[in-house]
């Protein structure tokens, strides 16, 4: 099984999942302190590659190392908020960049390593519910479940998916609220049916789910705590 992105979040939750229930794992991101502190914490057996998904020669160069992937998970993204007023291109691409080609180029070069198995990626409930400055991030959501719908029909029988998660306690809400974080989480709690944002074992679940389910394909699969009803 091979996680990009997971050295951090929802994907070291996904890794320590998998590696809990007998998995042979990689894990791919960019940087090599992440990489090396997860492989701490999950296991020594586990294999770590510095890969940016951003660069083609670098996805092309992880998959050429392994000669069977069973399940691919990526998390990996960029969410730059920005009004489209004030927003430059050259700093918002990133955001469509990591999550759509990078998704493309992980699962292109995923993919003829791969006889049935899973391809999950992650989206975010902005593709649906949009707030103010998400206009790259909802696209870039939107965008890779479009995709992943048709690579469902394209990479068959390999099955193709997307957790569209709501608010997860993650090191991504620090970079995303700073020093508001700890205020912002317990006022959005509030507002969540479930009564808390999520977890990343919470996604790690549905994760686990979708690659575990033969019959599961297609499919974007909301793991909010009840945010698109709030
Ligand atoms: N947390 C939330 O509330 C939330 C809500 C909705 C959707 N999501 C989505 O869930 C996914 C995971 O988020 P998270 O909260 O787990 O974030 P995170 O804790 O920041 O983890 C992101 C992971 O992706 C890797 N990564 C980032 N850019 C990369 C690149 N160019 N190439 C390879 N690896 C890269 C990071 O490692 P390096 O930095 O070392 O590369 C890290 O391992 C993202 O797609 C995010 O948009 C999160």
């Amino acid at each position: 099984m091979v996680v990009i992105g997971g050295s951090s979040g929802i994907g070291l939750a996904c890794v320590q999942s998998a590696h809990g229930a007998g998995a042979s794992v990689v894990i791919a991101g960019r940087s090599a302190e992440k990489l090396s502190q997860a492989r701490q914490r999950i296991g020594e057996d586990v294999t770590t590659a510095s890969v940016d998904v951003a660069k083609e020669s670098e996805v092309s160069a992880l998959f050429g190392e392994i000669p069977r992937v069973d399940h691919l998970i990526v998390t990996a993204a960029e969410t730059v908020s920005a009004s489209i007023a004030e927003a430059e291109e050259r700093e918002v691409r990133s955001t469509i960049d990591i999550r759509l080609w990078g998704g493309f180029r992980a699962a292109k070069y995923a993919a003829p390593r791969m006889d049935g198995g899973s391809i999950t990626f992650v989206s975010g409930t902005s593709s649906q519910r949009p707030y103010e400055g998400s206009a790259f991030v909802s696209a870039s959501c939107g965008a890779i479940e479009a995709f992943s719908r048709a690579l469902a029909l394209e990479l068959a029988p390999t099955r193709v998916n997307v957790i569209q998660a709501g608010i997860i306690d993650t090191p991504l809400l620090d970079d995303f609220y700073g020093e508001k974080r700890e205020k912002v989480v317990r006022e959005l709690a509030n507002t969540l049916p479930a009564g808390r944002i999520g977890r990343p074992e919470d996604i790690a679940d549905a994760a686990m789910f979708l690659m575990r389910n033969g019959f599961v394909t297609g499919t974007v699969l909301t793991i909010d705590g009840g945010k698109l009803l709030a």
